[in-house]
């Protein structure tokens, strides 16, 4: 069976190009005794794929030059030689071998997918329930450590993970200040996700004003998902025995020099502020506990979500692009 596979055409300097992709045609064998052919529905993109495009070590290998692109994705079994799956139910891939290569027909063991539960949008594996959901929730609660009427301020507020962090904090009792890239981001930030303040910083000539302006009281908790300038201006705002747990930087994803700032060193020791980084596989013990909470919370009605879906399978690559200029809403989805 022929199918098409998009690839990593060469490692990108700065912002990648679609010239960093290509999408090739490939044969996929016949089905062996236990292997499942599965069809992708939905793919995630994550800002963290941008650092798979590098060479050299990090927490999980680079992407390899010509090989396929992978990320996490919501598949439909077209064919089944696995007696406990039938063609037309939707998987997940399991969590020992989580991510799906970017390709119109995938083979896999079936021990290697897990079904989906019908009663939950299967694109809320991808976001809410999955990855950027946890990501929020153990960053938050287990670094953050949020109390009632503490400030956060959570940057990157609009997307997978910030706007799950906002309500996650909003329901601990805490005071939420959310920053965004645009008018009608900070808006569904206040009138949908109901964070007390939304500061759009693209639209902001003095971003460090707006938020001492949004924290009269200063700043308990700053959830770093973005770096860069925005961090700075948060990070004079914080308050004695702050907690930063830091998840992204996006700002500085694309940096093709060692990006230079003020040093907050004297900051975080003279406010005994806690700094930790962290990946959210720290947590991979701990995701059914987390996803339960979430889960439970979304039943209540108590938490909201949204989602940005891209169509089409040729337009993964510039989904993932559209993440460094804020393209999305919550969570970026390509429907394939
Ligand atoms: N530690 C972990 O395990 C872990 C897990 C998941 C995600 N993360 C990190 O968490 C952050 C958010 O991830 P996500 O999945 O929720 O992505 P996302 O927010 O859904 O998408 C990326 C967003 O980043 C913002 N952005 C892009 N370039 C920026 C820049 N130069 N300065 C400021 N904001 C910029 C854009 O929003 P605007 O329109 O607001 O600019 C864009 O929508 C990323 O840094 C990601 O790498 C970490």
């Amino acid at each position: 069976m022929r199918i098409k596979q998009i690839v990593l055409a060469s490692r990108p300097k700065g912002l990648p190009a679609l010239t960093d992709f290509r999408t090739e045609e490939v044969t996929l064998p016949d089905l062996k005794e236990g292997e499942v052919l599965l069809k992708p529905l939905y793919y995630s993109v994550d800002p963290y794929m941008r650092g798979r495009m590098n060479e050299g070590k990090s927490y999980i290998p680079p992407f390899e030059v010509n090989a396929p692109i992978e990320s996490g994705a919501i598949a439909t079994i077209a064919e089944s030689k696995d007696k406990n799956l039938q063609p037309g139910d939707v998987v997940i891939a399991a969590s020992s071998r989580p991510l799906l290569p970017w390709a119109t027909g995938i083979i896999r063991k079936g021990s290697d997918v897990r079904k989906t539960d019908s009663e939950i949008p299967p694109t809320y594996y991808l976001g809410l329930l999955g990855m950027p959901g946890l990501t929020a929730y153990f960053g938050l609660m287990d670094i953050g450590k949020p109390k009632t009427g503490e400030t956060v301020v959570v940057s990157g507020a609009a997307g997978a993970v910030g706007i799950v962090v906002g309500q996650i904090a909003k329901l601990q009792g805490c005071r939420v200040v959310g920053i965004a890239g645009g008018a009608e981001k900070v808006k569904m930030l206040t009138d949908k996700f109901n964070f007390d303040v939304a500061i759009d910083y693209k639209g902001n000539p003095d971003i460090s004003k707006a938020i001492a302006a949004a924290c009269p009281n200063g700043v308990d908790i700053y959830f770093d998902n973005v770096g860069g300038e925005i961090s700075d201006a948060v990070v004079n705002q914080i308050n004695f025995h702050g907690r930063i747990p830091l998840c992204g930087q996006i700002a500085l994803y694309n940096s093709t020099e060692t990006p230079v700032g003020p040093r907050w060193q004297p900051t975080l020791l003279t406010r005994s502020v806690l700094l930790q980084g962290f990946v959210i596989g720290n947590y991979a013990s701990r995701f059914q506990e987390g996803i339960g909470q979430l889960a439970g919370w979304v039943k209540a009605g108590k938490l909201k979500y949204t989602e940005t879906i891209e169509e089409g399978f040729d337009h993964l690559p510039d989904a993932l692009l559209g993440l460094f200029s804020g393209r999305n809403n919550g969570k970026m989805i390509v429907k394939v």
